[in-house]
């Protein structure tokens, strides 16, 4: 098989690619604009109950009371759930944790106990015979508290800031100090020192989360769950509800936007098994948008930075220090200083990571987690140095290049970073640009160009896939893996048909039903890179069964041809010279006596490769502002970005990822704010209409250029996935040109007009 495979096996990057590289439209896309596409929340069966989640009202402190028994009194009021009537869990710390492993501590347990954690933790379920009663009988829910102070507050508790204590899992520690950044800062010609902030962000998108859990015979569990992983939110219910995995099927087919929210099973996922299980009855929960605001977000960040460059505009000295908050229970860690030391050349770095325990709910992985926050600080302190050196910032930056991955002093797989800034530049116009802030004027604007570089990691994971080819030459593919809005049904259909020779229109792909076969959750950009791989592993070897059946047949169809003689394409088997000697499929299948043929593969990382290299996604962004001098409004007019993100398997669904997460760059750059009232502990602007995002009349021009990479070392695709990427160094590029026209450093994010005034 291992020699089969390395003659099938198609080398990355061909050109002869029939699929992989051309645009292509989504395969779900007539399913979701019909309403054909079912979401958690619209899954109905006969008699079914609706869960309303409580929220709590404080931070801290104890419940005293609930009048669960009066709401019970009301007529078509199934149940109240709390604390004190809760049934036992058999909750252990890590079960939660198996594929999201990066949080130290204890996770957060519904209706566990009376003391509370957070403010809009849930304190109570009422359970209903409609939704009407439900959500009626929740708002007459009185519940009393013995309050206890609270503290929400990162800046005025950075004192109690401390290195995390469990460095298990998916985080990367930051790297030892390399050289010595402070006397190398105390003596060198040009130096910055600067502290910048950022509030805490949520990822709250469009489909709130949902539960719709099916209770089944012998109280078989039929979870129709919002999530980015199906096996593990099975996991999840299995052990903390005491359940077998063949008594609970998790399926969620369609999902409208993760971006991390969905990472870890959330709060109404355990509150819907738990009223089901009770009550042996099904139940829906759903969050309202208030309650998408009470669990993960962005952690809010304070970082102090310290760069110093010699004379000759050299970077000889890199201090970050990153402040971030965690929840009191889990230390959620995030890789925020470590581009620090991985972005330019430097001989002296020094980057340390710490958290600061508040009574707030734990922070999750946002869309690019660290990087993200990490980069916009590292990339407006790397902007203010140059100008300080005098030195344009895209020339400081190319003169800083990294050849190497310093932290692990490793080459890079593939960096095609420089192509990013020529090419970005080049289509932004960006030479002749003037050193010197407010010298760029349109009417009574000021225009400003500002420029940064981002970096995410390219990450690999096991995955497993399977292939069932039938007598009618129909193609299905399968895992257990989501599609979060990423376009994954669209490529994992494209990689089956370029790899099986089997027309697009005869696959259909298979995912978000933990009854497949194993992946892991979406996130972390590593889909392609790791079911893809998966995917298109399986599909060579069915072409070399169907190669070696073909060569049974009677009649010689293929003429005794060789394997490496031989093209699949369209559903057959042709001799590449002599196409008149060919077979389909489904001659193949019929003469073996097969109706199918059935393989199953698991794909595991290359480590091996993997381990001599830094393996990264880079971008060079370069954005421009107008700013109205009298009023301080800022207008970001256009972005240009160009992503060096190894193969692009389909451009239609990669820009569409580069746009989307440039627009919310834009949004973290300008309009992103939690608004935690500390007085209270509680985020008060918990809306769509007060939590501002943009609108479309604050996003213009935007561009998006991929510059190619071969790149064998990533995975067997070359592809270093475009889920993160996008949004890493968009607020810096934004920040830097707020900068440029206005001579204003704004160092606290979002940069809103009353910071210009
Ligand atoms: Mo992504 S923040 O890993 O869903």
């Amino acid at each position: 098989m291992s020699l089969l495979k390395s003659i099938l096996g198609t080398a990355v990057n061909t050109d002869a690619a029939e699929h992989l590289g051309k645009p292509t439209r989504r395969v779900d896309g007539p399913a979701k604009v019909t309403g054909a596409a079912k979401y958690a929340a619209e899954f109905n069966v006969p008699n079914l109950a609706y869960g309303v989640i409580v929220s709590s009202g404080v931070a801290r402190g104890t419940i005293t009371s609930i009048n669960a028994a009066e709401i019970e009194a009301i007529p078509g009021v199934l149940k109240v759930l709390t604390h004190e009537n809760a049934p036992k869990t058999a909750w252990l710390d890590r079960s939660h944790r198996d594929q999201i492993s990066s949080k130290g501590g204890s996770p957060f347990r519904p209706l566990y106990q009376a003391e509370l954690q957070y403010s809009a933790q849930p304190v109570a379920l009422v359970v209903g015979e409609t939704f009407e009663i439900a959500r009626f009988a929740a708002s007459l829910v009185r519940v009393e508290y013995d309050e206890k102070p609270h503290e929400t507050d990162l800046h005025a508790n950075q004192a109690a800031a401390h290195p995390p204590t469990d460095n298990s899992g998916g985080y990367t520690p930051a790297p030892k100090p390399r050289g010595d950044a402070e006397s190398a800062f105390e003596k060198a010609a040009f130096r910055v020192e600067a502290e910048y902030s950022q509030p805490s962000e949520f990822h709250n998108p469009m489909e709130s989360y949902a539960s719709t859990c099916v209770y089944g015979e012998d109280g078989k569990l039929t979870i129709y769950q919002k999530t980015q992983g199906v096996q593990n939110c099975q996991a999840y219910v299995c052990s903390v509800f005491g359940l077998s995995k063949k008594d609970v099927q998790v399926i969620s087919p369609y999902v409208g936007g993760g971006f991390g929210s969905g990472l870890r099973p959330t709060y109404e996922l355990y509150l819907a098994v738990m009223a089901a299980t009770a009550l042996k009855h099904s139940v829906r929960v759903s969050m309202t948008r208030q309650q998408m605001f009470s669990f993960s977000h962005r952690p809010e960040a304070v970082q102090q930075i310290k760069l110093a460059a010699n004379g000759d505009g050299l970077l000889d000295s890199v201090t970050h220090h990153a402040f971030e908050e965690t929840s009191r229970k889990e230390e959620f860690l995030e890789t925020v200083v470590n581009w620090s030391g991985l972005l330019y050349t430097c001989p002296n770095v020094s980057l340390v990571h710490q958290l600061v325990n508040l009574d707030v709910a734990s922070p999750e992985s946002m869309r690019a987690p660290g990087a993200a926050t990490g980069i916009f600080a590292f990339e407006s302190a790397i902007d203010e140095l140059a100008y300080q050196a005098k030195t344009d910032p895209l020339e400081f930056r190319r003169k800083n290049y990294a050849e190497k991955d310093q932290n692990l002093d490793k080459p890079f797989s593939s960096k095609e970073l420089r192509a990013c800034y020529d090419q970005a530049s080049e289509r932004f116009g960006w030479q002749g640009r003037p050193l010197e802030p407010r010298s760029l004027r349109k009417g009574s604007d000021l225009i400003g160009w500002g420029v940064s570089t981002g970096c995410w990691e390219a990450m690999q994971q096991k995955a497993e896939v399977k292939a069932v080819l039938t007598a009618d030459g129909k193609l299905t593919v399968s895992s257990a893996t989501s599609d979060i809005g990423t376009g994954t049904y669209t490529v994992m259909t494209m990689i089956a048909a370029e790899f099986s020779g089997v027309a697009m229109e005869n696959v259909s792909f298979e995912l978000g039903d933990s009854s497949l076969v194993y992946s892991p959750v979406e996130g972390g950009s590593w889909t392609v890179a790791s079911v893809g791989s998966a995917v298109k592993s399986v599909c060579e070897e069915l072409r070399a069964k169907l190669f070696k059946l073909a060569g049974k047949m009677d009649g010689r169809p293929l003429g005794g041809a060789e394997l490496a003689d031989v093209t699949f394409v369209n559903g057959e088997v042709r001799v590449t010279k002599d196409p008149v000697k060919s077979v389909t499929y489904a001659e193949v299948l019929e003469a073996a006596g097969l109706d199918k043929l059935e393989l199953d593969t698991t794909e595991q990382p290359q480590l091996i490769k993997r381990a001599t290299h830094g393996c990264y996604s880079h971008s060079a962004v370069f954005a421009e502002v107008s700013v109205d001098e009298d009023l301080g409004t800022i207008h970001v007019t256009r972005v240009v970005s160009a992503i060096a993100g190894g193969r692009i398997l389909n451009p239609m669904a990669a820009r569409s990822q580069i746009l989307g997460a440039i627009v919310w760059g834009i949004s973290m750059a300008m309009a992103e704010e939690g608004l935690m009232d500390h007085g209270l502990g509680r985020c008060m602007n918990h809306s769509y209409a007060e939590y501002h995002v943009p609108v479309n009349a604050d996003i213009h021009d935007i561009e998006v250029i991929f510059v190619p990479e071969h790149d064998e070392i990533v995975n067997a695709l070359g592809a270093k996935g475009m889920g993160e990427i996008g949004i890493v160094g968009v607020a810096s590029a934004v920040a830097n040109a707020v900068w440029h026209a206005t001579g204003k450093r704004v160092r606290s994010l979002p940069i809103t007009l009353d910071k210009l005034l």
